[in-house]
């Protein structure tokens, strides 16, 4: 459930009318909801109510956003950072560090050390390499390093191959055949408290069935661990639910997800941990777009909008489908190719989409834009960043400035020996 909704009408973003939101910020922008961020948060939490005191770490690649973070922070909720700008981010949001996970396959000895200098609460570590960069940097700092080891246990997540993390091949976390002897070995680490195991096999799961059999081999890793004599006190069993993009999609609800957890984990006697992103942050946003102007095509007009791929980068990266609604629709409907202003045929929306009927001027959003929206955000034709306003209620306000493409080009130099 979100608060994007029509009143005699016009679309309305709790209750701020989306074309106040336009007159007052322009377009492109992308609109989140405070009750919709504060709603998820809490029914996730509320789906995780038969564990005892899970910790939930908001996967802030998904919607970094300062203020976004700061209602999830307000909720008690933890971070799960893959960089030090997040970890920065996730801080000055007011999210503890020691409710901080770093996650994230190529952590620099930089972002290792930041990490353990702001003293967050567990690194999940990607491989024995880092392991052992992390207990040198941890000794040298007189410190002891929390940490989970993530495995890669080979299981097909079924969702986008782009977006899959938990095949053999490919690049996250340790393989399932090694993980006991690594563990062991960083066990005896010096610079490192191994605490856990951690897991997460891709984003934007339809089924709990690939989840499941993930946990299951997480369990039988953990009863390994534990008659080889380690320590296993933790469990982060990632993010990865996904959420409908398409209005009427039945998607498992995070209570089936939390039903599914507490059974598969029920002997494991850990303190387990979530890093979602999507099923928090996805239906909380929409990207706010002006129709520029309709334009004839062959079978279908093309509804040439003022988002693009830059603004919003799923459909052109995944083929990813987002509903498209007129902000006061006619009634009228059509179906129409919706595209953005870029010079590539990737910068499409949707082909022969099925929508409102829309002419030059009107209004219109992308929804579930909420996660991996503005955060992948390019430059590209030098278009600028787009802006974000955050809803609460009846007021609203601008939680990350247009950044024009003059600012950017502001930061670039061109070198004297170029001259003349
Ligand atoms: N934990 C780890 C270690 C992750 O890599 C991710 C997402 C999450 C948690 C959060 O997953 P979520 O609950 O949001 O599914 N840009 C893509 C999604 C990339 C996801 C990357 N990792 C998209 O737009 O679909």
């Amino acid at each position: 459930m979100d608060h994007f909704e029509l009143r005699d009408g016009a679309l309305y973003a709790e209750d701020v009318p989306l074309s106040a939101i336009a007159d007052d910020v322009g377009t492109p922008v992308y609109v989140y909801s405070r009750a919709t961020l504060v709603r998820h948060a809490r029914v996730f939490r509320d789906a995780l109510a038969e564990l005892k005191d899970p910790h939930i770490a908001f996967a802030v690649k998904s919607n970094p956003n300062l203020s976004v973070l700061r209602v999830l922070a307000n909720e008690g909720y933890g971070a799960d950072v893959v960089s030090g700008g997040e970890l920065r981010r996730a801080l000055a949001a007011g999210m503890k560090a020691e409710d901080i996970v770093f996650s994230g396959v190529g952590k620099t000895h930089g972002e290792l050390q930041e990490g353990l200098e702001a003293g967050i609460g567990q690194f999940n570590i990607e491989s024995e390499e880092e392991g052992y960069e992390l207990a040198a940097i941890a000794r040298r700092l007189g410190m002891k390093a929390a940490c989970a080891l993530r495995v890669n246990p080979d299981v097909d997540a079924r969702t986008h191959e782009k977006i899959s993390t938990g095949k053999r091949e490919n690049k996250f976390g340790v393989p399932l055949d090694r993980a006991a002897e690594i563990y062991t070995a960083l066990s005896q680490e010096d610079g490192l408290d191994m605490r856990g195991i951690a897991v997460h096999i891709g984003s934007q799961l339809a089924d709990l069935e690939p989840l499941e059999t993930a946990f299951g081999k997480v369990g039988a890793l953990i009863a390994e661990l534990r008659a080889a004599g380690c320590k296993v006190t933790h469990a982060d069993l990632g993010g990865g639910l996904g959420v409908p993009y398409k209005a009427g999609e039945e998607l498992p609800a995070p209570a089936e997800y939390g039903a599914m957890v507490a059974r598969v984990t029920k002997d494991w006697d850990v303190r387990l941990m979530f890093e979602p992103g999507r099923v928090i942050a996805g239906n909380a946003g929409v990207l706010l777009t002006r129709v520029i102007r309709v334009k004839r095509g062959i079978e279908r007009p093309f509804v040439v909008v003022d988002a693009a791929m830059n603004d919003l980068a799923r459909p052109a990266m995944y083929g990813a489908w987002h509903d498209f609604e007129a902000v006061k629709p006619s009634g009228a409907r059509t179906v129409a190719h919706i595209v953005g202003p870029i010079c590539e045929t990737g910068d499409t929306f949707a082909m022969d989409r099925e929508c409102d009927e829309l002419v030059a001027g009107d209004l219109a959003v992308f929804r579930t834009a909420g996660a991996y929206g503005a955060t992948m955000a390019s430059s590209y034709n030098s278009r600028g960043f787009v802006a974000e306003v955050l809803v609460d209620g009846d007021r609203h306000a601008v939680v990350a400035e247009r950044i024009g493409a003059d600012s950017i080009m502001d930061a670039e130099r061109v070198p004297d020996w170029l001259e003349g």
